[in-house]
């Protein structure tokens, strides 16, 4: 049985091809009412790429006729957009699956789907199709756009279970349906993908070789968000320093950040920057145009040149502090966040101190920080690794004792200022408090009157917590 489905093959997924095909996408006629009378459900896990698939997929089965399910047990379609950088993150899939099982015993004709990068894993979608036989539907990351045809054959019972999952990068497809989640703020892609092969990182094998969307494309988008009322952009891509690379067309991601800024959008961020790829002409393009946004994402992930080797991040520790001393000289006011691993397969105490001083030195504003965890098909799944679990929790926490402290040093400026917050909307926990964020990323939690989701309002900050801000509306 299993003959008939495209399953994922991580070796495959390692390689990298030349051509990459463009296309418009076009949906056939016979998809377009399947979703009469029916429901969808779906979940996201992991990083912003995975929230803007969502969209897609919202996207198009909005186009094939189903309506989102306000009760998520109510839903005919429950699909799982799922993330595979750590343990922890597929664990609560499998938990997840788990509940749905019950669920589908009551209600047979529900489909339950799995997408994402778990599902770019061949050892993850042999243990789901051995053990988790309520699963319905499998669908990778490049095959987004064949959910249509893949319910189709739910749906007309040419199949019991659906499952395409190419292990080739997908091609670049334009105009494909969205529902955005946010009316104020919106996910752009600006490339798909990651070549830098890290060696403790799946992402490469689950999202494929990098390919730039074209410039003219992501302003056309930008343009029809602003026009739409949309104040935020984010520019997506693993390392969006590497844009347009691949298109050999002359332009980089110093380019696109000239010609988005020209939309005149209000606030446009960009994720994530890779160190080796950040040179003087983007730094350049970030302090010229106002409405890019002042901060950056530069995850460093060791403070460990032997580290950093072994990890295939590309960079020494002496030429990441370079990169930020340059941009600390021309962009002094922004926000600096970083991502770090402690734990790598061997670190040592001098390793895990040289991660402690790169904080010292750089004072972050936050860090995300993370235990290694071992990705099987990568490269430092087989590095032998005698660091005692127990160790690696009690560095995570010295780290974050360290984090926190340089999280709140960096908020106490802004005690009695006034900042500009983009509203996301009321808080879940109380609706008489509003939340949103500064132009540096800075969370605020806030209160005040006549305040809607998307507004531009000034925030008087009067207290200031390590990883939020709390303040009141001012009139601007
Ligand atoms: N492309 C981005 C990050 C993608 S994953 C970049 O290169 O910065 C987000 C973060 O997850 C990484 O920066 C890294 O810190 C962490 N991460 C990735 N793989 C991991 C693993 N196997 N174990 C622990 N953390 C990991
Ligand atoms: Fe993973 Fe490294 Fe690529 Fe980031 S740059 S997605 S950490 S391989
Ligand atoms: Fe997770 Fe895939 Fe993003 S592994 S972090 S959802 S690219």
């Amino acid at each position: 049985m299993k003959k008939d489905y495209i399953l994922p093959d991580l070796n495959k997924a390692r390689n990298r091809r030349n051509e990459i095909n463009r296309e418009t996408f076009n949906i056939e006629d016979k998809y377009l009412d399947l979703g009469k009378n029916k429901t969808y459900f779906i979940e996201t896990h992991g990083c912003q790429a995975n929230q803007r698939d969502s969209e897609t997929i919202a996207g198009l089965l909005d186009n094939m006729g189903f309506l989102n399910a306000n009760d998520e047990n109510k839903a005919n379609i429950y699909i799982i957009n799922t993330c595979a950088v750590r343990e922890g993150a597929e664990d609560k899939v499998f938990g997840k699956l788990g509940s749905l099982k019950r669920l589908k015993k009551e209600r047979k004709d529900l489909i339950i789907g799995i997408c994402g990068c778990m599902a770019q894993e061949e050892k993850t979608i042999e243990r789901i199709l051995e053990k988790y036989h309520q699963v319905d539907l499998i669908f990778g990351t490049h095959n987004i756009t064949s959910l249509p045809k893949l319910l189709y054959d739910i749906y007309s019972q040419k199949t019991k279970k659906a499952i395409e999952v190419y292990s080739k990068e997908g091609d670049i497809i334009e105009e494909v349906p969205v529902t955005r989640f946010m009316s104020h703020k919106a996910w752009v892609n600006i490339m798909y993908g990651c070549d830098k092969f890290c060696t403790y990182c799946i992402v490469p094998y689950t999202r494929g070789k990098e390919r730039s969307r074209l410039i003219e494309d992501i302003v056309k988008e930008v343009n029809e968000l602003k026009e739409s009322g949309y104040q935020e952009v984010c520019l997506l891509g693993q390392n969006v320093n590497s844009y347009g690379k691949d298109l050999k067309l002359g332009y980089g991601f110093d380019t696109l950040l000239k010609e988005v800024a020209k939309t005149g959008i209000n606030r446009i961020r960009f994720m994530t920057s890779h160190p080796r790829d950040f040179n003087e002409d983007m730094i350049d393009a970030i302090r010229d145009n106002p409405n890019i946004c002042p901060y950056i994402h530069l995850p460093v992930q060791s403070g460990s040149n032997d580290i950093l080797k072994k990890m295939n991040r590309k960079y020494t520790i002496e030429e990441y502090k370079d990169l930020f001393d340059r941009l600390k000289a021309k962009l002094p006011n922004f926000a600096y966040t970083t991502d770090i691993i402690v734990g790598f397969p061997n670190e040592s105490d001098e390793d895990f101190k040289a991660t402690l001083d790169i904080v010292d030195y750089c004072k972050y504003d936050n860090c995300f920080t993370f235990i290694y965890s071992k990705r099987s098909g990568t490269p430092a799944a087989n590095m032998e690794d005698d660091i005692e679990r127990k160790v690696k929790e009690e560095r995570l926490q010295e780290l974050n004792k360290k984090v926190t402290y340089y999280a709140n040093l960096n908020n106490q400026k802004y005690k009695d200022q006034i900042v500009e917050v983009l509203v996301d909307g009321p808080s879940k926990k109380n609706s008489s408090v509003y939340s949103g964020y500064t132009l540096d990323n800075k969370l605020v939690n806030f209160t005040g009157d006549n305040i809607k989701t998307g507004d531009l309002v000034k925030v008087l900050i009067k207290e200031v917590m390590s990883f939020s801000l709390n303040g009141v509306k001012v009139d601007s």
